[in-house]
């Protein structure tokens, strides 16, 4: 994996609609990835020129985001077909398709396991997958076909987060102060963002917007890229430290709280970054409605309740420092869960580009999701 300088132009699907920054594009032959890791105080690319590449930068939160990872694991799979075209063409054998399809399927493990909590990331993969296996032709027209597809995911993602920001925002009132948790913006997604698209959408209809916008602890997405993105929209934002949200609420500072999600299960509980659970509490206790912004692909009907969402633990280090500054004794047990699930009664309504979903979420999601 190398890296770059260069400023991002262009993202995987086309001009990123409502920010100046993207998180992924393609150049046809390798995917190009803004380090997230860096942001706000580097603004670098990776160049991922492997499926091992992708794999990596997503299990090091180089890209990161729910949709984001689905997109560039999609690409992952197709730059691991590409691997495989290469190296037959170098060893001049005859390409099999059957040994591709194998080789295909082991990438697709190897992706799907490096982030376990969102759905989306095995959603794409089994997409562009499911485009290969069904391919006839040779090993060349299976390849043409996985970029097509591949493309095809990215492009739906920027639409169907328009969507989602269309719905969202006519639910809130002409002045309006929202706070959000983590990044749902144009950085977790392939543009515009889910949660963000909806602040994007209320701003782009004349709603006076005010977001506070939790810095997350430990990876600081809200710090670092929420309050990163939306300055460089103009749209008015403040940082709090996750600890204010309560006080804030009793001050009558917000009007609601809008957040992503990384899985949602068939009874309507949502796995979202840590902290979510303790926001939905509090807006319950204060009476402030919580809504989740999520593309359809983010619910997981094969789970019947959040139970059985896996959540991901991540290293110690990203509880005891921050960047290179050890914070914390060295040795002190730490417990890092990157992901809660909040219960569907908390959350008071799912806002999809399929429109917006209210409770009983058992019966309004199994219609969304067979509504396509
Ligand atoms: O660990 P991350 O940064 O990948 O977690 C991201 C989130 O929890 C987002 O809220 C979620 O993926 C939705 S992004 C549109």
């Amino acid at each position: 994996m190398t890296k770059t300088q260069a400023q991002c132009v262009r993202s995987v699907a086309g001009d990123s609609p409502g920010s100046r920054i993207c998180a992924l594009e393609w150049d046809g032959q390798s995917l190009r990835l803004l380090d997230q890791t860096q942001v706000p105080y580097k603004i670098e690319y990776v160049v991922c020129t492997t499926d091992d590449d992708v794999a990596e930068a997503i299990q090091s939160m180089q890209v990161r985001g729910a949709p984001a990872i689905g997109a560039a694991a999609a690409y992952g799979m197709v730059l691991a077909a590409l691997k495989f075209q290469k190296s037959g063409i170098e060893a001049g054998s005859a390409l099999d398709t059957d040994a591709l399809l194998r080789s295909l399927s082991e990438s697709a493990d190897r992706l799907i396991a490096t982030r376990p909590t969102a759905v989306n990331l095995r959603w794409a993969v089994e997409r562009v997958l499911k485009v290969a296996r069904e391919t006839s032709g040779t090993c060349a027209d299976i390849v043409e076909r996985m970029i097509d597809e591949a493309g095809a995911i990215a492009r739906e993602d920027v639409e169907v987060n328009r969507s989602i920001g269309v719905h969202g925002a006519r639910l809130l009132a002409d002045e309006v102060s929202i706070l959000t948790h983590c990044n749902a913006g144009a950085l977790a997604t392939v543009g515009y963002g889910t949660a963000l698209g909806v602040v994007r959408a209320a701003v782009a209809m004349g709603k006076r917007v005010r977001v506070y916008a939790d810095e997350t602890r430990p990876f600081l997405q809200g710090s670092r890229l929420t309050a990163f993105e939306l300055m460089q929209d103009g749209i008015d934002v403040t940082l709090i430290v996750d600890s204010a949200a309560g006080y804030l609420m009793q001050q009558g500072k917000i009007d609601v709280v809008i957040v992503g999600a990384d899985r949602i299960a068939a009874n309507g509980d949502v796995a979202n970054k840590i902290g979510t659970y303790s926001l939905a509490c509090l807006a319950r206790q204060h009476g402030i409605p919580f809504y989740v912004a999520a593309p359809i692909c983010t619910v997981d009907l094969s789970l019947s309740s959040g139970d059985e969402i896996p959540i991901e633990e991540r290293g110690a280090e990203e509880v005891t420092s921050i960047g290179d500054k050890q914070l914390a004794p060295s040795g002190v047990r730490v417990v890092n869960p990157s992901f809660d699930v909040t219960p569907a009664s908390l959350v008071s309504a799912i806002i999809t580009e399929r429109g917006v979903l209210y409770p009983p979420f058992a019966t309004s999601l199994k219609a969304a999701c067979e509504s396509a």
